[in-house]
C-alpha cells in the first residue's frame, strides 16, 4: 500500500509511524485509519522490528479526532459501522498487537486521537499536549473504544467527568491521572521515547508477547486473567528466547534473544 497520511522511519529495531495531514491536525479520516492498519500489520509481522512508536506530524497536535466532515451526515447503520470497523481495524487491533506500542502525544490527542493513544500500550506527553473526549459536544459519544479505555486508565468517575464536560486534560493533568506515564519538553519527547523503546528492545521479543496479552486479558470480559497468565507463563518455557534468558543468566553475560 502507498502511503499518503502516514510515514515510517525505522533505525535499530524502532520504528516510528507518523501520522501526517498537518493541516486537517492529523485527523483520523477511513483512508488513513486504513493505512495506520496496514503498517501496524507489516510492522508486527516484520520480526526485526521490536518497538513501535507512534506520533503525529508538526508540533500542534497528535490526532485531533476523527475526521468530521467524513460522518457529518452519516446514518444510524453507518454511524454504527463507522464505530465497528475502527475498533476492529485499529483501536483493538493496536492494543492487541504482539509489538509494544508507545505513543508520543505531542499536541492536541482529541477523541478519536486520544482513542488512538488510549489503545497503544502507554503513552508519553510533551508538555503542550491536551487531551480530551469531545464528542458529546458534537452530539455523539466516543465510538473506539474510549468509554471502556479511558475509565480503566484514570478510573470510572474522572473518565466520565472527562466525557460530560467535554473538556481537555493539560499535560500536567494527565500525568497525575495516570494518563500519560512521563511528560517532557516537545523537543525531548522523541529521544524519551527511543531511550525507553530501546530498554524494551533488549528484552525477549517472545515474553513481551506474552506479557502483552496476560495484561489485556484481565480486562476483558470473558477472560480470567490469572488463567490468561498461567497459560501465558506456561508457553514460555517452550522458547528459544526463555532457554537463551535463563541460559545467559547462569553463564553470567548478557542474553542475545533470537526473538523465538
Ligand atoms: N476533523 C476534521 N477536521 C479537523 C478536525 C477533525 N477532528 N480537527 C481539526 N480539523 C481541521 C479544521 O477543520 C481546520 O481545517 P481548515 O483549515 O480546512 O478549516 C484545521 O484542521 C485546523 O484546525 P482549527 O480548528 O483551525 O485549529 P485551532 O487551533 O483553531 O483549533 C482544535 C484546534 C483541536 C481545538 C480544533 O481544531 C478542534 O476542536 N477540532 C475538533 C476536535 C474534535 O472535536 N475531535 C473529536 C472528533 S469526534
Amino acid at each position: 500500500m502507498d502511503y499518503e497520511n502516514i510515514y515510517i522511519e525505522e533505525e535499530n529495531h524502532i520504528a516510528i509511524v507518523t501520522i501526517n495531514r498537518p493541516k486537517k491536525l492529523n485527523a483520523l479520516n477511513k483512508r488513513t485509519i486504513a493505512e495506520l492498519h496496514t503498517a501496524f500489520r507489516e510492522l508486527d509481522e516484520d520480526r526485526e522490528t521490536k518497538v513501535i512508536i507512534v506520533t503525529g506530524s508538526g508540533e500542534k497536535a497528535f490526532v485531533a479526532g476523527a475526521d468530521i466532515s467524513e460522518f457529518a451526515d452519516f446514518s444510524v447503520e453507518q454511524g454504527w459501522q463507522l464505530a465497528a470497523e475502527g475498533q476492529k481495524l485499529l483501536f483493538d487491533f493496536v492494543e492487541n498487537l504482539s509489538t509494544p506500542v508507545i505513543a508520543a502525544v505531542n499536541g492536541f490527542a482529541l477523541g478519536g486521537g486520544l482513542e488512538l493513544a488510549l489503545s497503544c500500550h502507554f503513552r508519553i506527553a510533551s508538555d503542550n499536549a491536551k487531551m480530551g473526549l469531545p464528542e458529546v459536544s458534537l452530539g455523539v459519544i466516543p465510538g473506539y473504544g474510549g468509554t471502556q479505555r479511558l475509565p480503566q486508565l484514570i478510573g470510572k468517575g474522572r473518565a466520565m467527568e472527562v466525557i460530560m464536560t467535554a473538556g481537555m486534560l493539560d499535560a500536567k493533568k494527565a500525568l497525575e491521572y495516570g494518563l500519560v506515564n512521563h511528560v517532557v519538553k516537545q523537543e525531548e519527547l522523541l529521544p524519551l521515547c527511543l531511550k525507553i523503546a530501546s530498554r524494551i528492545s533488549n528484552n525477549s521479543s517472545v515474553a513481551i508477547k506474552y506479557a502483552i496479552n496476560a495484561v489485556n486479558a484481565g480486562f476483558k470480559y470473558d477472560v480470567n486473567g490469572y488463567a490468561a497468565e498461567i497459560d501465558a507463563f506456561g508457553s514460555c518455557f517452550g522458547t528459544d528466547d526463555f532457554k537463551e534468558g535463563t541460559t545467559a543468566f547462569l553463564e553470567k553475560r548478557k542474553a542475545d534473544f533470537p526473538g523465538s
